[in-house]
């Protein structure tokens, strides 16, 4: 296992940026604001923190289209925040993770404007543009009569963030270049000279955005693992603790690929849907959770997760880690359809798997998704579940002093908030607290501790090396055995009488065997 060390009791918390805190009133969060609150984030466990991305941006799909990599948006301060944020990070052993969007840029970056141009210069190839404004491409996405150069450019996600050239594995027509292209070989260049720039300013590492997307044409993927081995072998002899995430949804893939975490998110292998979002057979879009294991009604089932997860375990084990997050800001947020309780026991499940959890802000006070709000900065039906954080009863729940702020705060009267849940012994967020204290204290509940499954139903149990985990989302009481019980280490409506542990409805237990 080459991975950093660190990630073995890593517990990482995902900050969207523009929601978290807003410390100089123009109604969207900054990095001072973040800064300010990195006491919170250590006094909850957390031993990373991951950003979404933070770089000069107009802003159509939330920073997602970078028009700068080497700048921080005004709006989120300027590079020496960053760089003091590392540093106040540091001091409280907290690793910063940055958002890196390898695949595409802005159409607003200066790379795509020189791009853009008819005269041939040193940017006509950073970007993949067919021949003429007539030749619509590939199959993929092109757009065409953007501007006077001849040709249609291929964009990644929405039509203003044209794909980035690393090149074709499988070259099948003239504008198309292979992977070693001097000009693909330069843009690779220049993805190491940004995470370079970072980490010098003291990144950590980096979440790789749509990490699968960067080579064209290459159905078995040899292209792809190519290029991120390369990359990584480069990065750590620079940076030998710093860590790479996928965002490719099938750890299988990105772990091979040399990612040291890959999340399992609702897309790609399903294992999170399965979990937590959708009735069986259901389109993704629907914001639906009906069958879904965690829930009381308890209709689900767990081995449809755990087929997934296994292949992806079994293969992955001694390498690399897989993450299944609370949520993020792609998705409805987990609280949707489940109860405090609910969420407790989702998170003992989440906090007690192998690998790296990652909490979603706002998931650990069970922030709301709020339905019907309109789409802002290319959120869509995500725009939801990207609202301020809530940290108190003051104005704009405490997280602007400003008057008008770029998405509102959570309007209901039962929103909750952190001050509130930090002064009540019962909340969620002391749950989630004392539970990354609890696999923080034990080496067999950590990334590379053992996994194997008990029983898989309602309950759900499972051991962790010398450590028994029952989940039991529906609301239904049982009783499980538990030879050489010691200790309950933490549970929600559990309890420990010799070797039998009663669960006396939906609930969870963690238990120390002896
Ligand atoms: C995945 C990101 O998480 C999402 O928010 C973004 O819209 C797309 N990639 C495009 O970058």
């Amino acid at each position: 296992m080459n991975n950093p060390k660190w990630l073995n009791d890593a517990v990482i918390y995902n900050i969207y940026p523009q929601s978290f805190y807003d410390t100089n009133g123009d109604g969207i969060g900054d990095l001072k604001g973040i800064c300010e609150k990195l006491d919170y984030i250590q006094e909850m466990g957390f031993t990373a923190i991951w950003l979404n991305p933070i770089y000069e941006s107009p802003f159509k799909d939330a920073g997602y289209d970078v028009a700068d990599f080497y700048k921080v948006a005004p709006r989120y301060g300027t590079n020496e925040d960053f760089r003091i944020l590392c540093e106040e990070a540091k001091k409280r052993d907290i690793k910063v993770i940055m958002d890196l969007v390898a695949g595409h840029t802005s159409t607003e970056c200066e790379w795509f404007k020189k791009s853009a141009l008819p005269q041939k210069n040193e940017y006509s190839n950073r970007y993949i543009w067919t021949d003429s404004v007539w030749n619509t491409g590939d199959g993929r996405k092109f757009i065409s009569g953007w501007s006077d150069r001849d040709g249609c450019y291929m964009t990644n996600f929405f039509y203003c963030q044209p794909a980035l050239n690393y090149g074709y594995k499988q070259v099948t027509a003239p504008w198309q270049l292979p992977m070693d292209h001097p000009d693909c070989m330069a843009m690779r260049q220049e993805l190491l000279n940004i995470m370079d720039y970072w980490c010098d300013l003291g990144a950590n590492g980096f979440r790789v955005d749509m990490a699968s997307s960067l080579v064209k044409e290459d159905p078995d993927g040899e292209g792809i693992r190519e290029i991120w081995s390369d990359l990584k072998t480069r990065f750590r002899a620079k940076h030998p603790d710093g860590v790479l995430i996928a965002e490719w949804s099938f750890p299988k893939d990105a772990i091979a690929a040399g990612f040291d975490i890959d999340f399992m998110i609702h897309f790609g292998t399903k294992a999170y849907t399965t979990l937590f979002r959708y009735e069986k057979g259901t389109n993704q879009s629907e914001a639906w959770i009906g069958n879904s294991y965690f829930r009381a009604e308890g209709k689900g089932d767990i081995q449809e997760f755990l087929d997934i997860y296994l292949e992806h375990y079994n293969e992955v084990k001694g390498k690399g880690y897989i993450a299944i997050p609370t949520g993020n800001h792609d998705m409805q947020r987990v609280s949707m359809g489940r109860d405090m309780t609910d969420l407790k026991i989702a998170y003992t499940f989440l906090l007690t798997m192998p690998g790296v959890p990652f909490v979603y802000y706002g998931d650990e006070i069970g922030m709301q998704y709020i339905k019907g709000l309109p789409s802002k900065e290319g959120g869509f039906n995500r725009t939801g579940a990207r609202t301020p954080m809530q940290w108190n009863q003051g104005k704009n729940k405490g997280f602007s002093t400003g008057d008008e702020l770029y998405l509102p705060v959570d309007a209901s009267a039962d929103a909750p908030t952190v001050a509130e849940q930090e002064a009540d012994p019962n909340s969620l967020l002391n749950y989630v607290k004392k539970l990354i204290e609890v696999r923080k204290a034990t080496p067999d509940l950590c990334a590379d501790g053992e996994f194997e499954v008990v029983s898989a139903g309602y309950p759900f149990v499972y051991r962790r090396g010398n450590v028994l985990v029952i989940v039991n989302p529906k609301d239904e009481a049982v009783k499980v055995p538990a030879a050489n019980a010691k200790e309950c280490l933490i549970g929600v409506n559990a309890g420990l009488c010799g070797e039998t542990v009663t669960i006396s409805g939906k609930g969870a237990a963690v238990i120390i065997l002896g």
